[in-house]
């Protein structure tokens, strides 16, 4: 039902744009983003051409990927409306702006690129009736040949359209077309507004705009309100209340408290060691990371700055996984994060001589805080499950 309604809105605008291609089309300077979000004018929004027509976007492969829903064939009746791995991407500016306001701003581009199953010869075997190829990994799914390419855009100043948000596509087999217009709001529009999580967008799908919508976490720290209360009047904390680290910061103090291994009454930690994707001690050696019962909670309840006295112990184990041989230690010593300096960082890379150390220990020790700052307010690992 779907398909043939697609299908036939493909047609006019494949003649229409071929036509663009060959007398080259003259690109519209950039519009400049008339929207009253703040931030708006930072927005790298489409290029259009002459025609209103929507450039296909060049780059997208550097944007923000921000999820991969998978419909293959064989769960469609031989043939999926959209043919089969759909990885989707945010323009980067659009995606700080979402991570900032919640909201998807004016200029706003999404691109979605489909693949097909992997069937090559690098499979050891295929699976017919599932489509599944046999790698080296296993059975599975694996991106074969692309099968199309959509793209998105918002702007409210620009689209009569529901919500503002107009969608496009530039053909199923490349060559792209190098621009396409807007389908008609009938055929997109209302399913996305009535189904995706998020002004017309499958948030609930897409883990990397679940994890960073601040209205997400907004609702999750906001305290039961108490009848009659209103919305305003509820103060939204940025993080937790300060506490006294269990975890000294004195060397000497700390050296004694690791020996002692008094953090492991800590109630959140890894339950086995697992091979670290950090050079703690060598890349892939185990570790075992234990969390303070208010950096845990921090994590839990998605707060984007850890309170105070949160500390995480992390031990270090020689390859075979069983004997200690060191601890790496962070513990947060200002409310402020102040670009790494707000953390005490120290790693002792031997359980009997405090004084083996890769760096001396102390605030915002560069090695680490830069490799940390990738993390969530400098954490990198996640609560165990
Ligand atoms: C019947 C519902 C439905 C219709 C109609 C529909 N889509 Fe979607 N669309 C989805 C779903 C579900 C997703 C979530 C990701 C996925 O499955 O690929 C999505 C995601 C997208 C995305 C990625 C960004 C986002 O908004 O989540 C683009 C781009 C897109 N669709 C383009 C189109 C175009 C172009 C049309 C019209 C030809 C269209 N869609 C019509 C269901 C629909
Ligand atoms: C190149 C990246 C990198 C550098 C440099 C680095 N770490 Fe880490 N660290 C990691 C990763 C990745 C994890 C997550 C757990 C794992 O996989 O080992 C981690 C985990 C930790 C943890 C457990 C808490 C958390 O954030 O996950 C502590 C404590 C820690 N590191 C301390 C240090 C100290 C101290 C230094 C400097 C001497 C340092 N790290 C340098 C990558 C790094």
């Amino acid at each position: 039902m779907r398909r043939t309604l697609l299908s036939l809105a493909v047609l006019p605008f494949t003649v229409g744009t071929s036509a663009i291609a060959q007398e080259g089309f003259i690109i519209q300077d950039k519009p400049s983003a008339q929207c009253s979000i703040h931030l708006c004018d930072s927005i790298n929004g489409p290029t259009y051409a002459e025609d209103g027509s929507i450039v296909r976007p060049i780059g997208w492969e550097s944007w923000v990927f921000i999820g991969s829903p998978l419909t293959p064939d064989a769960l469609n009746g031989g043939k999926a409306t959209f043919r089969e791995f759909h990885s989707v991407y945010i323009e980067p500016s659009a995606f700080e702006h979402y991570r900032k306001t919640g909201e998807f701003p004016n200029g706003t581009q999404m691109v979605k690129v489909r693949n097909l199953l992997y069937q090559g010869d690098d499979c050891l075997d295929n699976d017919e009736e599932t489509g599944a190829c046999l790698a080296v990994s296993g059975w599975g799914y694996f991106n074969g040949e692309y099968s199309g390419f959509e793209l998105t855009v918002k702007d409210t100043t620009r689209f009569d359209d529901p919500g503002g948000w107009v969608y496009l596509n530039f053909g199923e087999e490349r060559p792209w077309m190098p621009t396409a217009e807007p389908f008609a709001a009938t055929s997109c529009n209302s399913c996305h507004e009535a189904n995706g999580a998020d002004d017309f967008v499958f948030t609930q799908f897409y883990p990397v705009l679940r994890d960073n919508d601040p209205k997400l976490k907004q609702r999750a720290m906001t305290p039961a309100k108490a009848d009659g209360e209103d919305d305003a009047s509820v103060d939204v904390p940025s993080q937790l209340p300060s506490v006294l680290s269990p975890v000294p910061v004195d060397e000497a103090e700390l050296f004694e408290y690791l020996q002692k291994g008094e953090y492991k009454a800590f109630a959140t930690a890894d339950a086995e060691a697992h091979p670290s994707a950090g050079p703690h001690l060598e890349y892939g050696d185990p570790v075992k990371v234990f969390f303070s019962d208010e950096v845990a909670q921090s994590l839990e309840e998605g707060y984007d700055l850890h309170p105070k006295g949160s500390a995480l112990v992390k031990e270090l184990y020689a390859p075979d996984g069983e004997q200690l041989v060191g601890w790496a230690v962070a513990v947060k010593t200002d409310e402020d994060s102040d670009k790494g300096k707000g953390w005490f960082w120290v790693e002792y890379m031997s359980t009997e001589d405090a004084s083996q150390k890769p760096v001396p220990a102390g605030n915002g020790v560069g090695l680490c805080a830069g490799c940390h700052a990738g993390g969530n307010d400098f954490v990198l690992s996640h609560l165990p499950e």
